[in-house]
């Protein structure tokens, strides 16, 4: 991106002249171009670590966290740079999740993104230093923002995706997973757990985007961490739904493998209708917490639809 291109500001008006599924791709085939860029070659020594890297992130995945950044980046007229850059960091902090997540010693799954697993197609110790590097590379791609943001925003930004990150955030949500199989876990408990392990960083994504066009005030705050809440929570859902009634081929992960390993999910507790009763009324909630912006946010209700409709 050119220095004048990183200022130039996303505009929230071109949410009613371009269809939602075009503006979806052109997210996506941009982000690829920005993931390419913020990681390091492959070339770059260790190069198998850094080959992994890339294959950790690049070509794959649906782009959900770095298209609500987007999305609520537009809200506030936030400049193309920054927003392409805390895109791209919580990106990287969820590709090294689903790493970890995937390693014999968490779900042990042999297939992710349609593709074998890091630490089948390389080896374990490279999946743990691939999720490693991945997590301190996302904070310095949104360290080196420069020009786009200044500095107090930015630091409420880093100090957001470390939060959400965190064992306050998806760290915890996925030891609380680890420590529950087998478990007959109550509403309250399973949904802290969803909260935490995946909610948390859709949630930081809605954020980031947002201080990314400005400093927020505390109304608008409230009405963002609720939309964050609400799809947060029904993008696990809808996860657990999926791994329950879709196959591997169109998930491009092992299917049914909730199940198979006893975990406590919406499904196991709640039952597949009930789950998606759930799913629907927290797509409600979501539109319900942008009342307040009114038209301007219609992407994000875009998002919250697409989250709770998907088929993988
Ligand atoms: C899968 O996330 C893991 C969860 C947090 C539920 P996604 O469904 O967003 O996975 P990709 O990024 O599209 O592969
Ligand atoms: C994973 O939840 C959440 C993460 C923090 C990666 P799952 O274990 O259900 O994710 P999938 O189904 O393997 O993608
Ligand atoms: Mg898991
Ligand atoms: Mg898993
Ligand atoms: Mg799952």
């Amino acid at each position: 991106m050119t220095a004048a291109a990183q200022l130039q500001t996303l505009a929230p008006s071109q949410a009613t002249l371009q269809p939602f599924n075009e503006w979806m791709r052109q997210v996506q085939a941009e982000m690829e171009v920005a993931l390419d860029q913020f990681l390091p070659a492959a070339t770059s020594i260790p190069g198998k670590l850094h080959q992994a890297m890339r294959y950790a992130v690049l070509d794959g995945g649906k782009r959900v966290r770095p298209l609500l950044v987007f999305a609520a980046g537009e809200l506030f007229a936030a400049p193309a740079g920054i927003a392409q850059r805390a895109a791209a960091a919580v990106e990287m902090i969820h590709a090294y999740s689903l790493v970890h997540d995937d390693m014999p010693c968490m779900d042990d799954d042999a297939l992710r993104r349609g593709k074998p697993t890091l630490h089948v197609q390389y080896d374990e110790a490279t999946a743990l230093l691939v999720g490693d590097a991945l997590q301190a590379q996302a904070f310095v791609v949104l360290a080196e923002a420069g020009e786009s943001i200044d500095a107090a925003r930015q630091i409420v930004m880093l100090r957001l995706l470390a939060q959400a990150s965190g064992s306050l955030g998806m760290c915890g949500g996925q030891a609380i997973d680890l420590a529950s199989v087998g478990l007959n876990l109550s509403l309250a408990e399973l949904e802290q757990m969803h909260k935490l392990k995946t909610g948390a960083l859709l949630r930081a994504s809605v954020l980031l985007g947002a201080w990314a066009g400005k400093t927020l005030a505390q109304n608008e705050i409230q009405a963002l961490e609720a939309y964050g809440a609400a799809i947060g929570l029904a993008f696990q859902v809808v996860d657990d739904i999926l791994d329950a009634t879709a196959d591997s081929a169109t998930l491009g992960k092992t299917a049914g493998k909730d199940a198979a390993d006893n975990k406590p999910t919406y499904v196991s507790i709640l039952g597949l209708p009930e789950s998606q009763a759930l799913a629907e009324k927290l797509r409600n909630d979501a539109h319900q917490a942008l009342a307040i912006f009114g038209d301007k946010a219609s992407r994000l209700r875009e998002l919250a639809d697409l989250i709770v409709q998907r088929k993988a």
